[in-house]
């Protein structure tokens, strides 16, 4: 038995798999069945407990790529490897994010109609001429005059919580300053916040235990589709100095951007710009609570938070898998991939990778030299990477100088979900 296949069987509560059944799984789409399989990536519940890193780790060492078969007969295949991820996600004329979208393992949740026009669904050059338009107000000059209201909220939200004594780190604290951060952005009205988060929340799965079901997701976009198009209605009456009024204004090809496609861009936004920092805030506050003694170096220096964040993302990223599909017959880590077969690049995994990171498994939060993947790499490399860094690093800088002592007050929760490797809740205290 292989070390893949013990530690698909450890994953999995002491099943074990057969060598066959292992090797049917990666010979390719056909024949391969989810019974067979080690672990379902395609099952929520598969990361309820943590991300598989033992199994992985495995993956990388033996094989690099994976099939992961589907109940519905489809299936994908599973890039593991830090070097793989890169040359997936830097071909985009190989592997495209056009033909089948980059949600491939929750397909069946989003309206096809609509995820079209999302630009990260889209490949070169419609792409490119779709990002030049907001990609001007996510440039590290336009951010930092954002500095200064960013850390007043972060210092406001964490004073609230530690002068309650603990708080339920996720909802209370870890959503709160993203959520009013890309909605100052966008110049969404403050009563409208939390609505808009709600549906961001429902949208990806969040408040159902990341099990999304399709109808779920569908009415939330039509709710946040509803919402944009009465922005888009008011701010083409009376523009304000907000994103969204700058949306408005530009233009592909020389035309205005269309009702849907302001729409797209708004839908997106809210949904990156929320999850993910939400994520990183609390996956960070939870390592940080289990490696105690690095935290309180952090208190005593928060010149090392830049390093430290960078150190958070590496080691839980917040997004999980993005997919791709490619274009033509080609091969890929050594394996032969058809043309139209679905491919999911898995950022966890590749920074784990041995080849470019020393001692993989270990939390450093003076790890130099991190060039994690977490914003991902490419065409399509994360637009609100300077952003993200700036809010997380903020946010500990301020966490850091009003909690010097934190500890948990409870079980964390985690979400299961093929998708976000998030915390649901995380009860701590501040004393
Ligand atoms: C820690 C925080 C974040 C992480 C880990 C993250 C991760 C990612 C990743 C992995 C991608 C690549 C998608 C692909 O290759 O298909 C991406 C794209 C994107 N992210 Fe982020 N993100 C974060 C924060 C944000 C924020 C704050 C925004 C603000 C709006 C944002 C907006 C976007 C957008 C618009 C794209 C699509 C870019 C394109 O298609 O060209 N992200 N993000």
């Amino acid at each position: 038995m292989s070390t893949l296949d013990n530690m698909a069987s450890s994953h999995s509560g002491g099943q074990l798999p057969t060598r066959t059944a292992c090797v049917g799984a990666v010979a390719g789409s056909a024949g391969a069945s989810v019974e067979q399989s080690p672990i379902d990536l395609s099952d929520p519940s598969s990361f309820a407990e943590g991300f598989p890193h033992h199994w992985f780790a495995a993956l990388r060492h033996e094989r690099g790529l994976y099939w992961q078969a589907q109940r519905d007969g489809g299936g994908f295949w599973v890039v593991s490897r830090y070097g793989d991820l890169k040359e997936v996600c830097c071909n985009p004329e190989l592997f495209s994010s056009q033909v089948a979208g980059v949600s491939v393992i929750d397909a069946a949740a989003a309206d096809p109609s609509f995820t079209r026009s999302l630009m990260i669904n889209m490949d070169p050059p419609q792409h490119a001429k779709y990002r030049a338009v907001v990609a001007g107000r996510f440039s590290r000059r336009k951010l930092g005059s954002l500095e200064a209201s960013i850390r007043r909220r972060a210092a406001e939200i964490i004073d609230l919580a530690v002068s309650r004594g603990g708080c339920e780190f996720v909802n209370d604290v870890a959503a709160e300053l993203p959520m009013q951060v890309i909605c100052e952005l966008m110049g969404v009205p403050q009563q409208d916040r939390r609505y808009l988060y709600g549906l961001s929340n429902r949208l990806i799965g969040f408040d159902v235990g990341f099990t999304n079901s399709p109808g779920t997701a569908r009415g939330a976009a039509m709710e946040m589709h509803a919402y944009a198009q009465q922005m888009a209605n008011e701010r083409r009456r009376r523009p304000g100095d907000d994103l969204m009024s700058e949306l408005l204004t530009g233009s592909v090809d020389g035309e205005n951007l269309t009702d849907e496609q302001f729409n797209a861009f708004f839908l997106l936004l809210v949904i990156a710009g929320n999850e993910t920092v939400r994520t990183a805030a609390s996956n960070g506050m939870h390592l940080l609570l289990q490696h105690r003694e690095q935290y309180h170096a952090l208190v005593a220096d928060p010149s090392l938070l830049p390093a430290a964040v960078e150190e958070v993302l590496r080691y839980e990223p917040p997004v999980m898998q993005f997919g791709r599909s490619a274009t033509r017959d080609t091969e890929l880590a050594g394996t032969h991939i058809n043309a139209g077969d679905k491919i999911t690049v898995w950022y966890p995994s590749a920074n784990r990778d041995v080849d470019f990171f020393e001692d993989a498994d270990r939390f450093d939060t003076g790890r130099a030299n991190n060039h994690h993947l977490s914003f991902g790499v490419g065409e399509h490399v994360c637009l609100g990477s300077n952003l993200g860094r700036m809010e997380l690093k903020i946010f500990f800088e301020e966490l850091v100088a009003r909690a010097p002592v934190v500890s948990l007050a409870g079980s964390p929760q985690r979400a299961s979900s093929t998708f976000i490797n998030a915390i649901k809740q995380l009860p701590v205290r501040f004393f």
